[in-house]
């Protein structure tokens, strides 16, 4: 049983507005829940193609998913183009990207993305390429590693934490997540917010290690050649750096109409029941020319 609770559901259908016999794509299959509502009101006579980087995810979306017409593909949803001219399709109704990643990844501690419980510092969506989070910390140069956690997790002491990661590898390797969480905290302030140390050097390995910024430019440059005219993007972004190039792109008005001027964000229910909708954004646009690859 999958443990992901798909955000801001109602607001992804109503925008997206799928129809009976249209072909969407998701983009971010993770345990189907998305998938699943547009699959119900494309009905029988429509599809969904989804994508999911991680295998482990497409099979656990596959038991939500029986009986419905989704078809599943591992791959990343910047090559979204190549799954499409398998498919013999040129142009598709509508796209929805919820990035990041599912509690179910999260939740287990295998997979080296959490600090709650201690793992091996892995961090890879498809564990079957890449390198794993440990590598990029063993082999980096200091000011590589200070510019990424700089960048990608927004740290202000980047320098410090990247410092401190070379003393310590000169004399042990950083293989575990508790040992990655336990030399952050002990040079970063907690300061005054809730949140663990941590929290931004982790997100910032797992950009690093996934390369999530470019594939999202590069998915975001492909979808006005993949929709066609009328048809709607929808992406869920949940820290700002995704959804500074989210809103970017669909301010392109020689391609997109916003159909979302400030991005939506997850109502007080929602929140309570599921605290990851917290720092969810949904911007949705309509294609509205453009499209030339
Ligand atoms: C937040 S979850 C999606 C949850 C899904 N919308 C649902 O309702 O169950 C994000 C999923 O996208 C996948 N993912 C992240 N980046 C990806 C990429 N570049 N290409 C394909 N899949 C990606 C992750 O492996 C994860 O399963």
């Amino acid at each position: 049983m999958a443990r992901h609770v798909s955000v801001l559901p109602a607001e992804v259908i109503e925008l997206l507005d799928p129809r009976p016999g249209q072909v969407f794509v998701d983009g971010t299959l993770g345990a189907g829940g998305h998938a699943r509502l547009i699959a119900e009101r494309v009905g029988p006579t429509g599809r969904v193609i989804a994508l999911d980087h991680d295998p482990a995810m497409i099979v656990l979306a596959g038991q939500n998913l029986a009986g419905l017409p989704v078809t599943a593909h591992h791959a990343g949803f910047d090559q979204l183009r190549e799954v499409l001219d398998s498919l013999q399709i040129a142009e598709v109704d509508g796209v929805l990207a919820d990035l990041g990643i599912c509690s179910d990844q999260l939740d287990d501690p295998a997979r080296g993305f959490t600090f709650q419980n201690d793992g091996p510092l892995d961090m890879r969506l498809d564990p079957t390429r890449g390198v794993p989070a440990s590598r990029l910390v063993a082999t980096l140069p200091e000011r590589e590693l200070a510019d990424l956690i700089y960048r990608f997790g927004e740290e202000r002491h980047s320098r410090r934490i990247a410092r401190r990661i070379v003393e310590r590898r000169e004399r042990a390797p950083i293989t575990t997540t508790a040992e990655l969480a336990d030399l952050v905290r002990s040079c970063v302030p907690r300061g005054r917010e809730r949140i663990d140390p941590a929290t931004r050097t982790f997100q910032a390995m797992r950009i690093a290690v996934n390369e999530e910024l470019t594939a999202l430019d590069m998915f975001l440059k492909l979808l006005p050649a993949c929709i066609k005219l009328g048809g709607r993007a929808a992406v869920i972004s949940f820290h700002s750096l995704e959804d500074r190039a989210v809103k970017q792109a669909f301010r392109d008005r020689a391609v997109w109409r916003p159909l979302t001027k400030k991005p939506v964000t997850a109502g007080e229910d929602e929140t309570r029941d599921n605290p990851r909708a917290r720092s969810a954004k949904l911007r949705v646009a309509e294609r509205i020319a453009g499209g030339d690859p």
